[in-house]
């Protein structure tokens, strides 16, 4: 395991968060609701940073709430690469 990997429990808890917390608003499949869907086709190009920065802090003016207080960069990091892993 890498050391920047989640345990996997804290992987069952942010896969749940996924679908539950970020699902009630991008959709249980995130394929988008009253946020953008979240599927790999729609992350692919753009830049980790500026999605770890849109999860972490949110969007100011916007729905999109900040994540920070529940989960770390790392965890941020893992969540996106799952997001992008995940078959269409
Ligand atoms: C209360 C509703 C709400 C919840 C809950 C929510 N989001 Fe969002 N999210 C939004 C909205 C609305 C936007 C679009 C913001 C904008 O217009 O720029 C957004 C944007 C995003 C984006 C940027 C997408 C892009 O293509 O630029 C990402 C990534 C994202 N959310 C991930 C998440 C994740 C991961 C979670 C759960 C941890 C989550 N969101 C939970 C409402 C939500």
């Amino acid at each position: 395991m890498r050391a920047s990997e989640p345990s996997l429990e804290r992987q069952e808890v942010l896969k749940n968060m996924l679908k539950h917390d970020c699902g009630s608003c991008h959709g249980l499949t995130l394929q988008g609701g009253l946020g953008p869907p979240l599927l790999a086709q729609d992350l692919a190009n753009k830049p980790d940073d500026y999605l770890i920065d849109t999860i972490q802090n949110g969007r100011k003016g916007t729905a999109m709430p900040p994540w920070k207080p529940f989960i770390s960069t790392a965890e941020t990091r893992w969540l996106i690469q799952t997001l992008l892993k995940r078959a269409p």
